[in-house]
């Protein structure tokens, strides 16, 4: 198999020296390695450990005819798989957020299509600052990868988040970024999550405690993976995933709605708690407090989406839902299978706390001829697993 080419960029803070480790794991898994120091990154660390490690010359200079007649900016834009910015200073963020391209680390960024990772160092105060998370924010819409900094001792002594990701965490992200990449591709996905509110009159709503955290994180590995991925969510206040198109919604008829129109697709995943039940009719004034008052709340069912979508006549090839239950979780999670005539289902428990409004989830998986309990791991890990299942499926058929 042809060799992964990774360029590396450094550029200049006090974690610069850490990019030699990272080179050293990067050359151990034979990948093919370029390296490229801004000037200021030189201040830091002695160019000749990154030439020593790489047995290569480094690229340093825009405007050096002796490194330009080997490889100019634009062949290194061009020819990689993946470029890392490691560390990523406040000053290469700034710069590369608003367009600028004055040195050669900075131009490559331009000239390139090539998925960039950056991960963050620096100084607490720099990372709070609300110019740097304007600039990260713009990135990431713009769809670079960025690999958030730790919490811990930064090196001008105060605590705080700031610090460089482990070289080891930085790794694994581009072992996995081969491993998974593509394996998806040219597959549309359709996630939804999140809750559904249901207006009862103008000032109040029906709804329920789905935080929408497990079908962000299935839709963050499906994009990873490879696929074109739409996630449809109901109000939730957690972060929008990289590389995913983002639909809000509100009601149950909304994610209905939305869900329709992103079809054709190859997958839908229905992971919003959507509610069964919506007023009847949503009053027009505030209901008021008097003697008959529960019958102004007169219900009924809301929009079935996770079995409207398996009945459609552009049936996505596979269709995944999730079943939160309080009790009975294979019996009840069974049965939904076959009423609402999907593929796969994930049984959930819900009650005490479990799965609504937490970052674990137990899920037991069934389909037509299997039952699995998968133990307690966190959504992020579900989410994965999911998305394995799901690359085995389409690439095993
Ligand atoms: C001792 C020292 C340590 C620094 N550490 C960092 C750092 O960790 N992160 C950062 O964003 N900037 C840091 N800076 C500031 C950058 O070096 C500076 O913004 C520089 O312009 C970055 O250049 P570059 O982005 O072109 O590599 C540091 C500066 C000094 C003098």
């Amino acid at each position: 198999m042809k060799k992964k080419r990774i360029l590396l960029i450094v550029t200049g803070g006090v974690a610069s020296y850490k990019a030699l480790e990272l080179l050293r794991l990067l050359a151990k898994d034979n990948f093919d390695l370029e390296c490229v120091l801004t000037d200021n990154t030189k201040k830091f660390i002695n160019i000749l450990m990154f030439e020593s490690l790489l047995g290569k010359k480094v690229f340093t200079e825009l405007f050096s005819l002796n490194e330009t007649s080997e490889m100019n900016h634009i062949q290194l834009a061009n020819n990689f798989d993946l470029i890392l910015v490691v560390p990523a200073t406040a000053n290469f963020i700034g710069k590369i957020s608003n367009g600028l391209a004055d040195d050669l680390a900075s131009t490559i960024l331009m000239a390139t299509k090539t998925p960039t990772f950056f991960a963050p160092g620096m100084n607490v105060n720099m990372w709070e600052n609300r110019i740097v998370k304007k600039n990260l924010q713009k990135l990431k819409d713009i769809g670079y990868k960025i690999i958030n900094p730790s919490h811990g001792k930064l090196a001008c002594g105060q605590i705080g988040v700031g610090k460089l990701v482990e070289i080891q965490e930085i790794h694994k992200i581009v072992r996995n970024f081969f491993n998974s990449n593509n394996l998806l591709k040219g597959k549309k996905a359709i996630v939804t999550s999140g809750p559904s509110i249901e207006k009862l009159d103008p000032v109040r709503f029906l709804s329920n405690f789905s935080s929408g955290l497990q079908g962000y994180k299935i839709a963050e590995q499906l994009s990873r993976y490879g696929a074109e991925t739409t996630l449809i969510s109901g109000p939730t206040s957690i972060e929008k995933p990289d590389n995913v198109k983002i639909r809000n919604v509100d009601t149950g008829i909304d994610f209905l709605e939305a869900s329709i129109d992103e079809l054709p697709a190859d997958i839908f995943i229905s992971v919003a708690a959507i509610c069964d039940y919506k007023m009847k009719k949503v009053s027009e004034h505030k209901i008021k407090k008097n003697k008959h008052l529960e019958k102004k709340f007169v219900f009924e069912k809301n929009v079935d989406v996770l079995k409207e979508i398996s009945s459609n006549n552009m049936r996505p090839e596979l269709v995944i839902g999730f079943s939160a239950e309080t009790e009975k979780l294979v019996t009840n999670t069974q049965k939904k299978l076959k009423e609402k005539r999907c593929d796969w289902i994930f049984g959930n428990l819900v009650s005490n706390n479990k799965a609504f409004n937490s970052d674990s989830n137990k899920v037991c998986f069934i389909n037509n001829s299997d039952i699995i309990n998968w133990p307690m791991m966190k959504k992020e890990k579900v989410a994965e697993k999911i998305v394995k299942e799901i690359s085995l499926f389409f690439n095993k058929s």
